[in-house]
């Protein structure tokens, strides 16, 4: 099978059946269009035959394509045999989707899903039920970009669905597992790492930790099923569960479980990362609801990316299963249970968000939890390496030692002064990041200056001693006051200290 698989991602890659190759075919609309799950662009795109038409109408499509045109583009004996196409009369049908999916470093991937879902939620599934397969969404591209892309050891991708994480892994993983409750989505991740020329991994049927039990590992990733839903708790209609986003476990009882028991299952130094979802719930803070999650022993970033209100998060989850689609008296109860849901588990909003734990067995953990609805620049895997590094330098350094130390001004970071136009001083100067988590801060005169001249030359007690006799200032009050200032351009990525610091 190996070897087949190899045939057939060289057949797929002789038509340019590729990332670049569909955008050069259907033209930027059809091609984005696809990426919204609406297939009328490229299905008029691809009128004209050619293989490449051929294909993309074949697994993207769901079009039935003549047997003997398919035959010119295809090993088809073999294709059929392996149940990637069935017959169907004088034509073949792809069983699966098969989309190209270009990596990182431009390497030309695909990733296998069940027909239908390639992108989006279960609306467009032919069948398969609770049990069926997504491809690439965004919150899979979102978990890939900030996952830290360091060369580890041993990876475990926990929920695979179609492999797209483990396939990530398995760039910079030496053994890679990868485990889901649905043996269906464990045939899938094998086909998506066959066909994209990954190593096999190691594919272990069973819910959250239980596969992997007694085993520890440099990297977790999982984009779990993290929706909070009636189905979830399993006190929605049944039958209408959906394996992919409804975890089982009643509210965010999943995504904490997952992030609770992470610890027990990392290897000193490593880190594991969680796309995830939680409540806000009535008389309770949030950040400190999480930071209840965060295991003993490990360092925490979680970065809440966006807030719903429950009306909001019912819709968008009732969309994602199509339920809009259905008649309006079976949508309006489905949307009540959702509602009733929300009331009784006392919450008002659900957060969405990224939860990096790195286990550092540290005395006093730092735990940041922290909002950021702002546009960030992905990939951010080395800048959640990089929080994680700056928090174990500023650990070590009191003030006194932090005065001492000698900064660079991270690359891309811009002024801005923000006042009345035609005014003579402006009204605040702000620090703003050209990329990565694309931070903004206020900063003083000080600050602004302090910044300005941080090259690694001088020590920061020796710039607040030149800005305080510039400024007229005391210098001792000034080396007095400033140090939380560092520490915060410090931690949020503004200033790094320069090498040997
Ligand atoms: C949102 S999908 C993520 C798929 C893929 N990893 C990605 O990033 O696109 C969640 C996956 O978790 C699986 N899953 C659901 N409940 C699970 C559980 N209790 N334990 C492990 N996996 C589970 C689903 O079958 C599904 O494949």
């Amino acid at each position: 099978m190996p070897d087949r698989a190899d045939r057939l991602r060289d057949a797929l890659l002789a038509v340019d059946f590729t990332a670049d190759g569909l955008l050069e075919l259907l033209g930027a609309p059809a091609y984005a269009a696809l990426a919204r799950s609406e297939t009328v662009p490229a299905l008029r795109a691809t009128r004209a035959d050619g293989p490449l038409a051929t294909l993309v109408r074949l697994f993207l499509l769901q079009r039935p394509v003549p047997r003997e045109r398919a035959r010119t583009v295809l090993p088809l004996d073999e294709a059929l045999a392996d149940g990637w196409v069935v017959e169907d009369g004088d034509a073949v049908r792809a069983t699966v989707d098969v989309r190209p999916y270009g990596g990182p470093e431009g390497q030309d991937w695909f990733i296998v899903s069940d027909l239908g879902c390639a992108v989006g939620g279960a609306a467009g599934a032919s069948g398969h039920g609770e049990g069926v397969v997504l491809g690439v969404g965004g919150a899979s591209t979102t978990l890939a970009g900030i996952t830290v892309r360091t060369p580890v050891a041993s990876a475990l991708d926990l929920g695979t669905g179609s492999g797209i994480q483990a396939l990530h892994a398995a760039q910079h993983a030496t053994r890679v597992t990868a485990t889901d409750l649905n043996p269906r989505a464990l045939e899938f991740a094998r086909l998506t790492l066959a066909l994209s020329g990954a190593p096999e991994a190691d594919l272990r049927t069973g819910s959250l930790y239980e596969p992997v039990a007694s085993e520890t590992y440099d990297l977790i990733v999982s984009n779990p099923p993290f929706v909070i839903s009636p189905l979830a708790s399993g006190t929605g209609e049944p039958g209408t569960r959906l394996t992919y986003r409804d975890g089982g476990m009643g509210g965010d009882d999943l995504c904490r479980s997952l992030v609770q028991q992470a610890g027990e299952r990392l290897n000193e130094g490593g880190f594991a990362q969680f796309l995830a979802n939680w409540q806000h719930v009535e008389g309770e803070d949030w950040q400190e609801r999480l930071r209840s999650w965060v295991p003993r022993g490990c360092d925490a970033w979680i970065v809440q990316r966006e807030v719903q209100d429950v009306t909001q998060y019912a819709e968008l989850w009732l969309r994602d299963a199509g339920d809009h689609r259905d008649d309006p008296e079976r949508y309006a109860a489905r949307y009540a249970a959702w509602l009733d849901e929300f009331e009784a588990r006392r919450t008002r909003a659900i957060g969405f968000g990224w939860i990096t734990l790195r286990k550092s067995g540290a005395q006093e953990p730092s735990v940041v939890v922290e909002e950021w609805p702002h546009p960030v620049e992905q990939p951010l895997g080395e800048a959640v390496r990089a929080h994680f590094a700056r928090q174990d330098y500023l650990r070590t350094r009191d003030d006194a030692a932090l005065l001492g130390d000698h900064f660079v001004l991270a690359p891309e970071v811009m002024q801005e002064q923000v006042g009345l136009p035609g005014a003579e001083d402006p009204e605040h100067v702000v620090l703003r990041q050209n990329r990565g988590m694309r931070r903004a801060t206020k900063v003083d005169a000080v600050g602004a200056g302090f910044a300005g001249v941080c090259d690694g030359t001088l020590s920061a007690g020796r710039i607040l001693d030149a800005i305080a006799q510039l400024m007229g200032e005391d210098p001792v009050m000034l080396r007095d006051r400033t140090p939380q200032a560092i520490r915060l351009l410090v931690e949020e990525g503004f200033l790094e200290p320069a090498q040997g610091a």
